[in-house]
C-alpha cells in the first residue's frame, strides 16, 4: 500500500509548499499571506473555475482551493475531498515530496475532508512493477497544523483511509497471488495488526458444516475454499448481540462451466472478492479505532472455475441450512456461497446482518459505478441510517424492492429454489434468493457497480475502489456512540 503520511505539527512552515483551503474571498485577502499580485491572480483563477489555482513564487508551490461557503451538506464535503485529490495530482506532477495544509475556513472538518481526499487520491499499487517506477508518486508527507484539525476526527480519517487502501490492495491482487487461502492469511495478518480475532475454517471443516453452496462452487478449482470468521468484541460494546458483516469472497470468477462470454467480461473478475475486502478492512478500521461495538465478519472464499470436477447446470445442491438449490447457471455463484454464510450467521442471533457482494451485472447496469444497490428487511430507521452513512462518505445507496411476486422468478421445477431468475430484475432475484437464508434483520449491498472502476472518479482511482469500508465504518461508528 502506498500513500502519503499525515504529519501533525504545531506550526506550518510558511515557506513550504502550501495547499490553501478557503471558503470566503476575504480569507484570501487577509489570512493567506499572499501579496496583492498573487491575490489578484488567485481571484482571476477562481472566476475562471481553475481548481486548484496554482502559484509558483520561484521557490515553492501554492495551491489554492476555493469552495464558496454555501452550506450544501454532504455534496460540499465531497467537493473538498475531490479538490484535495486534484491538488495531490499536481504535487506528483511537479515531483513534490511535501505539502502543508493551510485551512483558512475556520472549519476543522474541512481539514479532515481534504486530508481524506489527499490520502485516498495518492494511492498506488506498484507491487508488480519491476522496472518502470517513473510513474511513482513522489508525495510522501502532508503537514497539518494541530490547531486547524479535529485530531480525533483526523485520526479516524487516517484509519479509514488506510483500511480503504488495504482493501484496494487486496482487490488489485491477481488470483496468481490471492487464492482463498491467501485471502484468509491476509485477514489473519490484519487481525494481528488491529487486535481482532480471526478463525479460518479449511475444507474439511466446511465439509463437516455441510456448506453445500461453497463446496459446489469450489469443485472446479484446483485450490481449496476457506471460510473466515472475524470478531471484534470489546468489553464496553454498546450492542448486546453482534452486527454481522458477510462478504463475497470469490477470488476469481470465470463463470464456471457457464463460462463468461469473452471478450472482456472476465478481465476484471479478480475483483469478485471486493465484498470480502470491504468486510475485512471495515472490521480492521473498527478495531483500530477501538469502537465499542461488537462486530462479526463472515467470509466464504473460493474461485469459480470450470474443471473436470466442476459443478454443472442442472445440479441440485443441499445447502448449509438443509434446503435445496437447483443450479441453472454456474455463473450465479456468489449467491450460493453467501447463502451458506447467511445461514451460518443465524447462530449469532444478530442485531443486523449486512452482506456486501459484487453480485450482479444487473445492479451495475442499473445505476453504474455511482452508487450501491441495496435491499433490506431491516426497519426504516436502519435503512435511513445506512443511507445517511452512504451520503456522509459519498458511497450512495439506492433501495430496490423485495416484493413477494419476485419469488415466482426463482421457483424451481425440482428443488426448493433455483439460482437464477429470468431476464428481468436480475439484482432483485439475487436478493430474493439470499433472503431465503435469513431469519434476522438483513441488508444486502450489491456493489458490482462501484467495486472496480474502469476510469478514475476523483480519489476513487481506477481499479479496486475499496467501496464499503468507509460506509460500514461510518454506520458502525453511529452504533458505537
Ligand atoms: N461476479 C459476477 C457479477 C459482476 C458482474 C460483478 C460485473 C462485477 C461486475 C456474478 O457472479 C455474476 O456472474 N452474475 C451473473 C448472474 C447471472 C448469471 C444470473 C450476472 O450478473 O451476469
Ligand atoms: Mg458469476
Ligand atoms: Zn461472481
Amino acid at each position: 500500500m502506498f500513500t502519503a503520511a499525515i504529519r501533525l505539527v504545531k506550526k506550518i512552515n510558511p515557506q513550504s509548499n502550501l495547499l490553501i483551503l478557503a471558503d470566503k474571498e476575504s480569507q484570501l485577502e487577509k489570512k493567506a499571506g499572499l501579496n496583492a499580485g498573487q491575490i489578484a491572480f488567485v481571484k482571476k483563477a477562481i472566476t475562471n473555475k481553475q481548481k486548484p489555482a496554482v502559484l509558483n513564487d520561484g521557490s515553492r508551490f501554492l495551491f489554492v482551493i476555493f469552495n464558496e461557503d454555501k452550506n450544501r451538506g454532504y455534496k460540499a464535503d465531497e467537493q473538498w475531498r475531490k479538490d484535495a485529490c486534484s491538488a495531490v495530482a499536481l504535487c506528483n506532477q511537479n515531483k513534490l515530496e511535501e505539502i502543508s495544509l493551510v485551512n483558512l475556513t475556520g472549519k476543522k472538518r474541512v481539514t479532515s475532508l481534504a486530508a481524506e481526499g489527499a490520502l485516498l487520491g495518492n494511492y498506488q499499487f506498484l507491487k508488480y512493477r519491476t522496472t518502470d517506477k517513473n510513474g511513482a508518486n513522489t508525495l510522501k508527507s502532508i503537514f497539518i497544523s494541530s490547531s486547524e484539525a479535529d485530531t480525533q476526527e483526523l485520526e479516524q480519517i487516517q484509519i479509514t483511509a488506510e483500511a480503504t487502501l488495504t482493501a484496494r490492495d487486496l482487490i488489485n491482487e491477481p488470483l496468481s497471488y490471492l487464492t482463498a487461502e491467501q485471502l484468509s492469511k491476509e485477514i489473519e495478518l490484519l487481525g494481528k495488526k488491529a487486535g481482532f480475532a480471526v478463525e479460518v475454517f479449511h475444507k474439511a471443516k466446511i465439509q463437516a458444516l455441510k456448506m453445500g453452496g461453497l463446496l459446489a462452487v469450489n469443485r472446479g478449482s484446483p485450490n481449496p475454499p476457506t471460510f473466515t470468521i472475524l470478531e471484534w468484541k470489546p468489553k464496553r460494546a454498546k450492542n448486546k448481540t453482534p452486527y454481522v458483516l458477510v462478504g463475497k469472497g470469490v477470488v476469481y470468477d470465470t463463470g464456471g462451466l457457464s463460462l463468461k462470454p469473452t471478450p472482456g467480461s472476465m478481465d476484471t473478475m479478480k475483483c469478485d472478492m471486493s465484498g470480502a475486502a470491504a468486510v475485512a478492512c471495515a472490521i480492521y478500521a473498527v478495531a483500530k479505532a477501538k469502537l465499542p461495538v461488537h462486530v462479526v465478519g463472515l467470509i466464504p472464499a473460493t474461485e469459480n472455475r470450470p474443471g473436470g470436477n466442476a459443478y454443472v447446470p442442472g445440479d441440485v445442491l443441499t445447502m448449509h441450512n438443509g434446503s435445496t438449490v437447483e443450479v441453472l447457471n454456474t455463473d450465479a455463484e456468489g449467491r450460493l456461497i453467501l447463502a451458506d454464510a447467511l445461514s451460518y450467521a443465524k447462530q449469532y442471533k444478530p442485531e443486523l446482518v449486512i452482506d456486501l457482494a459484487t453480485l450482479t451485472g444487473a445492479a451495475a447496469r442499473a445505476i453504474g459505478p455511482e452508487g450501491i444497490v441495496y435491499m433490506s428487511t431491516a426497519n426504516e430507521r436502519v435503512n435511513r441510517e445506512l443511507e445517511d452513512s452512504g451520503n456522509n462518505v459519498y458511497e450512495r445507496l439506492v433501495r430496490f424492492p423485495l416484493w413477494d411476486e419476485y419469488d415466482n422468478y426463482i421457483k424451481s421445477d425440482i428443488a426448493d429454489v433455483k439460482n437464477i431468475g429470468g431476464a428481468n430484475a436480475g439484482a432483485i432475484t439475487a436478493g430474493m434468493f439470499l433472503k431465503k437464508f435469513t431469519d434476522y434483520p438483513w441488508v444486502h449491498l450489491d456493489i458490482a457497480g462501484p467495486a472496480f472502476l474502469e476510469k478514475p472518479d476523483g480519489y476513487r482511482l481506477k481499479n479496486g475502489s475499496g467501496v464499503g469500508v468507509r460506509l460500514l465504518f461510518d454506520f458502525l461508528k453511529k452504533k458505537a456512540s
